[in-house]
C-alpha cells in the first residue's frame, strides 16, 4: 500500500484520483463544520457545478434520515456531501442515493476485498451492521432535478458511532485493517461519478440488477415504519427503485420510502 497520510485535506487525496472529475473541481474542506449537507446545499444555491464536494473531519450537527442526528467525531469516518447537477427527472432522487450506496460497496470491494450489502433504501451493511448511511436532499425545477445533495457518513474507526449503537453499527476497522481514509474517499468519488453517469445515460433499469444483487432485504421478511406501516416479504424492486412487499393477504405494495427492518440485519430478530 502507498504511504498516504490519514488526513482528508485535498492535497492528500487529490493525487490519488485516477479518473473522473469529482473531487478535482470545487472542493471545500473543513476541520469542523455543522453539517456538510447544509454547506453543500449552499453551494447548490450559489450555482456550483456538478461534483462539488464538501468534506469535514468532524460535524457538530450531522444529520441523518428521518430527522435523526448523525454522530460525526473527528477523524473517525468520512463525512462528505457531493453536489449533483444532472439532467434527471425528480423521480431519480432516491436512485441517486442508490448510486452513493453502490459506490461505497464497490469501494469496499476494490480496496479491501470485502463484500458489503445494501439495506433498502440506502444503508450499507457489513456483517449485519450498518457501516454507512446516505442522506439525499433535492431541489426541484418543475419536474426536473435542479440539484441534489448526496451526503454520506462512512464509519472507518471504532469511535465513529456511539457505544449504544454497537449492535447496529460497525466501523471498517472491526473487519479489516482500513486503508487511509484518503484512499477510500478518492475511490468513492470515482465510483460515484461512474454510477451517476450511468444513471443519467441509461436510467434506473441499468442500475436495478446490480442493486438487486446487493440488496440484503430481498427474499426476507421486512417491517416498514416511518411513513407507510406494513410488514411482509420483500420480493424485489420496481422500475423506480421502490421496494415491492408481498403482504400476508397475498397482495403486493410498492414502498417508496421508510425505515425498513430486515430479519437478521442490524439486530432485528
Ligand atoms: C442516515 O440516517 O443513515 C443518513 C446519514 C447521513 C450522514 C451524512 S454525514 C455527511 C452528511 N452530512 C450530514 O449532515 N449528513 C450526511
Amino acid at each position: 500500500m502507498r504511504n498516504v497520510s490519514d488526513a482528508l485535506t485535498p492535497e492528500v487525496w487529490q493525487p490519488l484520483l485516477t479518473s473522473g472529475s469529482y473531487g478535482r473541481k470545487c472542493v471545500i474542506y473543513h476541520p469542523v463544520t455543522g453539517s456538510t449537507n447544509t454547506d453543500c446545499a449552499a453551494l447548490g444555491t450559489s450555482g456550483a457545478e456538478d461534483g462539488a464536494l464538501v468534506i469535514a473531519e468532524k460535524q457538530t450537527a450531522g444529520r441523518g434520515r428521518m430527522d435523526r442526528s448523525w454522530f460525526s467525531p473527528a477523524g473517525c469516518g468520512i463525512w462528505s456531501s457531493v453536489l449533483i447537477r444532472r439532467d434527471l427527472p425528480l423521480t431519480a432522487a432516491p436512485q441517486l442515493s442508490f448510486c452513493a450506496a453502490l459506490a461505497w460497496t464497490d469501494t469496499l470491494e476494490s480496496l479491501c476485498g470485502i463484500r458489503a450489502g445494501l439495506k433498502w433504501p440506502n444503508d450499507v451493511i457489513l456483517e449485519g451492521r450498518k457501516i454507512c448511511g446516505i442522506l439525499c436532499t433535492c431541489t426541484a425545477a418543475e419536474d426536473r432535478l435542479a440539484y441534489a445533495v448526496l451526503g454520506s457518513g462512512f464509519n472507518v474507526l471504532r469511535g465513529a458511532y456511539p457505544p449504544e449503537l454497537r449492535e447496529k453499527a460497525i466501523a471498517l476497522e472491526e473487519t479489516v485493517s482500513p486503508p487511509p481514509r484518503a484512499e477510500l474517499l478518492a475511490e468513492y468519488l470515482r465510483q460515484l461519478e461512474s454510477r451517476v453517469d450511468c444513471l443519467e445515460k441509461d436510467g434506473f433499469t441499468a442500475l436495478r440488477p446490480v442493486l438487486e444483487r446487493r440488496c440484503v432485504n430481498l427474499g426476507k421478511p421486512v417491517r416498514i415504519s416511518g411513513g407507510q406501516q406494513l410488514s411482509g416479504l420483500a420480493t424485489g424492486l420496481d422500475d423506480t427503485g421502490a421496494l415491492l412487499v408481498q403482504k400476508e393477504d397475498g397482495s403486493t405494495e410498492a414502498v417508496l420510502c421508510g425505515d425498513v427492518s430486515v430479519r437478521g440485519v442490524m439486530g432485528y430478530v
